[in-house]
């Protein structure tokens, strides 16, 4: 994106480093383009830019709990749609037996991202232990069934609606940094998988733009010999990822792009040190992201920026209004009580507008907006 004006302008007491040697008193916020990319201005505040005493309209910052939602569910074209648009579909899903049956997504890749619980993938390219803490990208039209174990696994379902799921540009870091791509794990044409072939009747139920055609076979169609190929179902966990940091500057959600498809992009926070410098931000910046939708998914540990946020909640930050942390967290910063943080959350940010599916009314936070009060 070309920048209308080719330089940076400066009025009045501004920090001539982003996110860095703020002047007194103030609150950085930062209002920017293209996500962390394109063109940006910083403001300094008198005011927490959060400071809002009464919210009306239909804009706001939302939180749902999918703690809340009740049921295990078999299939999971039946999981509840929690936010989805043209581009992306994000679905929440609770199985506790066993699939009985095989699915395929004809509509786009699927990305699992295992919350809790482990299990085994099947699939036609083999089987693979998926574990708590995974993203397991499934190519559009492989068919799997999930086979959980124990209490059962939870789950989002993020699909890359009509595109397909990509490593990022790691640019000046090169290819190795944040996850060698080495890292990757395919299934496997084992035992466990040999073991599950069989000459029963099987189903394949098939996605394709929202409805559901099933296909019964007299066999299990899962019967490959063998595959060569340079498409296939990847797996990477949350604890491989080794996040980039700098001690003096607070680098911007992009720079944990670990996934990217077609107008989102997914990124993973991981435990991280914060920064040292005496004089750079420790938090997240204010910022008004203004031209993606962002939603954030607490995956595991203290998410060190929300107040009152635990484990399988979401947050979802409509473009248009401007977020940061919560004030506990702005107070923290400046008594610092962890050298780190060990919070594991995603986030997909999307360009266009998301809209939220019909079972997240009951499971929402309508006090969310308020949460940036001062208590
Ligand atoms: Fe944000």
């Amino acid at each position: 994106m070309k920048n209308y004006i080719p330089f940076p302008v400066r009025a009045g007491t501004t920090s001539r480093q982003a996110h860095a040697n703020l002047p007194e008193g103030s609150y950085e916020r930062e209002i920017g383009k293209e996500g962390f990319f394109g063109p940006a201005s910083h403001m300094y505040h008198k005011h927490p830019p959060t400071g809002w005493i009464d919210w009306e309209g239909p804009l706001r910052p939302r939180a749902f709990d999918l703690n809340k939602l009740s049921g295990s569910i078999s299939c999971p074209w039946q999981a509840p749609d929690i936010l989805f648009n043209a581009n992306v579909r994000l679905r929440f899903w609770h199985l506790s037996q066993k699939m009985d049956h095989l699915v395929r997504n004809g509509d786009g890749d699927e990305l699992l991202f295992i919350h809790e619980g482990n299990g085994e993938l099947y699939c036609d390219f083999g089987h693979l232990s998926v574990r708590a803490g995974d993203y397991v990208m499934i190519p559009r039209s492989t068919m799997w069934r999930l086979e959980p174990q124990g209490s059962g696994i939870k789950l989002l379902l993020i699909e890359a609606t009509n595109s397909s799921y990509q490593l990022p540009e790691k640019g000046l870091v090169g290819a190795h940094a944040i996850f060698d791509p080495a890292m990757l794990d395919v299934p496997a044409i084992d035992e466990a998988f040999r073991a599950q072939q069989d000459e029963k009747k099987w189903q394949v139920r098939i996605k394709r733009q929202q409805l559901i055609s099933t296909v019964t076979y007299p066999f299990n169609p899962l019967d490959a010999m063998g595959w060569k190929g340079d498409l296939a179902p990847v797996r990477i966990n949350v604890a491989d990822i080794r996040p980039l940091i700098s001690h003096r500057y607070h680098l911007p959600p992009s720079a944990h792009t670990t996934f990217v498809a077609n107008r989102f992009v997914i990124c993973t926070f991981a435990p991280r040190p914060f920064e040292s410098a005496p004089d750079a931000i420790k938090i997240p910046f204010f910022h008004n992201n203004d031209d993606y939708d962002e939603v954030l998914f607490y995956h595991a540990g203290d998410f060190f920026s929300r107040d009152n946020i635990k484990a399988g909640m979401i947050t979802f930050h409509p473009c248009g209004f401007t977020h940061g942390p919560h004030p506990k967290a702005l107070q923290n910063m400046l008594v610092q009580k962890k050298p780190a943080t060990d919070e594991y959350a995603v986030m997909i940010d999307t360009r266009d507008a998301l809209e939220t599916g019909a079972s997240t009314r009951d499971i929402e936070n309508l006090a969310y907006v308020n949460s940036w009060k001062k208590s």
